[in-house]
């Protein structure tokens, strides 16, 4: 049977009210892709896969949860939709909007969406407006917005959207036959890592499947939830989880401690620099994706993790093409002339 989309392939897991009318965009099935050669980088012994969540029909995870939200508000006939966004929750907000014929109203912090992402909400037909402000100061004017008018929420405090977004966990069990020893993601809003550790725990009732331990991973720059505290301006290169007050932070926090997993923090660079060697085994994600991994090996790097024998997942959320412009950045622009001598001295001749 081809692939339904998440809501079909797992209803009898998931909490979903019976007024729910699917919208769906075949979202889900991703594949999980053996990384050995990252793994052997890492210190080797282990296997080690990647869930590339980038090939969800609007690029990122964000399409689980949202074919759950909106076909919940398509079921109670909701005319418009709302969130706020670093930029993949917008996109896909709008597509599934679209697709069920909704407005769709997005928040975005000024200046600091990624490209693909910005260019995704706007080519769906999304109202997309910039506030002078961060992404918490966006949900907060969301979460006021839709107490007050008749337009539904579709943030991950939404908690249809992790009724859907716990599939991810189900596909990984089913793939593998039980989970992982270690699942490792990026962590901004929370709402992925909250829902990975319910759909773990409901699958390993089910069916005897096992739990992993969780590895949620922050960036430095933005990483609450490592410091104990909200940070007011947080900054890093990985955009999608700029975030200093994550919606579901003490949901998150108990999933790590309830798994014997930790929540650490990445730095800009060690992010970068595994978004690097993931591209180097074919694999191109947007930075925030590559967090996860980022941390995995400096668990191990550490001493924390001792992978020999483990089979460990790595999320990877979103497809580098949401942001291209952090790779293009280095890139010159300047044009060779249009002979052979010209290119053969610049990428031939010695080497
Ligand atoms: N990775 C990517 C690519 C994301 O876009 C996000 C969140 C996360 C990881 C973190 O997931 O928030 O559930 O902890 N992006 C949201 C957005 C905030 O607006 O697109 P989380």
């Amino acid at each position: 049977m081809p692939h339904p989309g998440v809501i079909e392939a797992y209803r009898q897991y998931l909490d979903l009210p019976s007024h729910t009318r699917v919208v769906t965009l075949l979202e889900g099935n991703t594949p999980l892709i053996p990384l050995p050669a990252v793994a052997e980088v890492l210190g080797g012994g282990f296997e080690l896969f990647v869930k590339f969540e980038g090939l969800n029909p609007t690029g990122s995870f964000k399409d689980r949860g949202m074919t759950a939200a909106i076909s919940e508000a398509a079921g109670r006939d909701v005319k418009t939709v709302m969130c706020a966004s670093t930029g993949n929750t917008a996109a896909s907000a709008a597509a599934y909007a679209a697709r069920a014929g909704m407005r769709c109203i997005v928040l975005i912090p000024e200046g600091k969406v990624a490209a693909g992402k910005l260019a995704g909400a706007i080519a769906y037909g999304a109202e997309v407006l910039q506030i002078q402000g961060s992404f918490d100061d966006a949900l907060s004017l969301v979460v006021d917005l839709t107490s007050r008018y008749p337009v539904a929420l579709v943030n991950s405090l939404n908690p249809y959207r992790l009724e859907g977004q716990k599939t991810a966990a189900f596909e990984i069990c089913d793939v593998l036959g039980s989970a992982p020893d270690w699942l490792c993601l990026p962590v901004g809003n929370a709402g992925n890592i909250s829902a990975y550790w319910m759909g773990f725990k409901q699958y390993d009732q089910a069916k005897g499947t096992a739990l992993p331990q969780i590895l949620g991973v922050q960036a430095a720059g933005a990483a609450p939830l490592v410091l104990g505290h909200p940070v007011e301006h947080p900054e890093t290169v990985a955009t999608a989880i700029r975030i200093g007050r994550p919606a579901r932070g003490e949901q998150a926090l108990q999933a790590a401690e309830e798994s014997s997993g930790r929540i650490i923090a990445s730095t800009d660079d060690e992010i970068l620099a595994m978004q690097k060697l993931l591209a180097g085994s074919g694999i191109w994600v947007e930075p925030a994706s590559a967090a996860g991994l980022a941390g995995l090996r400096k668990q191990i790097n550490e001493g924390m993790i001792h992978p020999r024998g483990m089979r460990i997942v790595a999320v990877c959320t979103g497809h580098g093409l949401k942001d291209p412009e952090i790779v293009t950045r280095g890139f010159s622009y300047q044009a060779l002339p249009a002979d052979a001598a010209a290119i053969e001295a610049v990428v031939l001749k010695g080497k």
